[in-house]
């Protein structure tokens, strides 16, 4: 139990998660992760009706990173709510995560009305930075627009909320945001999303077919970006908001540098996708490894004693 955790309030036996959109957009996918070594699993981002997602290939990897432009292929909100009842009635003590989100205010209002009647109990995730749907903004990256989106959310969402970022590159934008989101009771900040709109030259072609190449990067390459997001929001945002960390995440090694930059809770993605759910286990250990060789015997113990030259 050396990695137990706690986000916002709920303990997990197990810091180390998916993230959203790998392995977890059907309930077979769900099962697999409920029995691995994570701590929990969150949903793809769901949204009101079925979604098909972009058109194909919309998914390369090379050796140190991966792009890609899905478009939010989901099964639907209804269908998750589902899903995480049945794992929520199987495993009461258990707490799952929910990732959703819709394109344009109204209908992110929508969703969360949907979730908020329902008897979802665990962390709801709204996603605010897709970058693959085209036409549509990553709506993170507009302030005047999420500091009204949380206005209105908070005046009636009951459970409890996170956000899903995309990485930030300016200490003004890291300030600006931080003043927004420390208005709110705000759960946590997932960050990060993948590095929207990169582009891979592959035998002299774009890499994926949708928005002609441009699509969100992941996998070892987005580490250092991901490391300097968790330590931002760490350095500026109430203690009371907790801080996921997501990008670049293979190893027990990457995962100890996230929460050494402050994040509680760690979440895998392209790794994922490569190894499987068995991965886990192997971070898992790598991560106990570290702790035991430094004298830490929980997360707590480091979780934000990033040292400065
Ligand atoms: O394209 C996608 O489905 C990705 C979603 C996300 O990055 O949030």
């Amino acid at each position: 139990m050396a990695l137990k955790t706690k986000v916002a309030g709920f303990e997990f036996d197990n810091c180390i998660m998916n993230a959203s959109g790998v392995l977890c957009s059907d309930v077979t996918s769900l099962e697999k992760l409920d029995q691995s070594a994570a701590g929990t699993f969150i949903t793809k981002t769901a949204t009101i009706e079925y979604r098909e997602g972009n058109v194909k290939p919309r998914y390369y990897k090379y050796n140190i990173g991966s792009i890609n432009s899905f478009g939010l292929p989901n099964m639907s909100i209804d269908y998750y709510l589902d899903a995480v009842k049945q794992f929520q009635e199987k495993n009461p003590n258990k707490t799952y995560f929910l990732s959703v989100t819709e394109m344009g205010e109204d209908k992110i209002y929508d969703i969360l009305k949907i979730v908020n009647d329902s008897d979802f109990e665990g962390l709801v995730e709204l996603n605010l930075s897709c970058p693959n749907v085209e036409g549509k903004p990553q709506v993170a990256y507009d302030f005047e627009t999420t500091e009204r989106i949380l206005t209105e959310i908070f005046k009636w969402f009951k459970k409890p909320l996170g956000i899903k970022l995309p990485p930030f590159f300016d200490m003004s934008h890291f300030d600006q945001m931080a003043d927004i989101i420390n208005q709110f009771p705000i759960a946590y900040v997932n960050a990060i999303n993948s590095i929207g709109n990169g582009l891979i030259v592959h035998d002299e072609s774009v890499a994926i077919k949708p928005k002609q190449g441009f699509g969100g990067l992941g996998g070892s390459i987005i580490k250092p970006t991901a490391l300097a997001n968790v330590h931002a929001w760490y350095q500026r945002l109430n203690p009371e908001i907790s801080i996921i960390g997501t990008g670049g995440i293979s190893t027990g090694q990457d995962a100890f540098e996230h929460i050494l930059c402050g994040a509680s809770m760690v979440q895998v993605g392209t790794a994922l996708g490569h190894n499987g759910p068995q991965l886990f286990e192997r971070i898992t250990q790598e991560l106990e490894a570290i702790m035991t060789q430094k004298g830490y015997s929980e997360i707590d113990d480091f979780r934000g004693q990033l040292q400065y030259l």
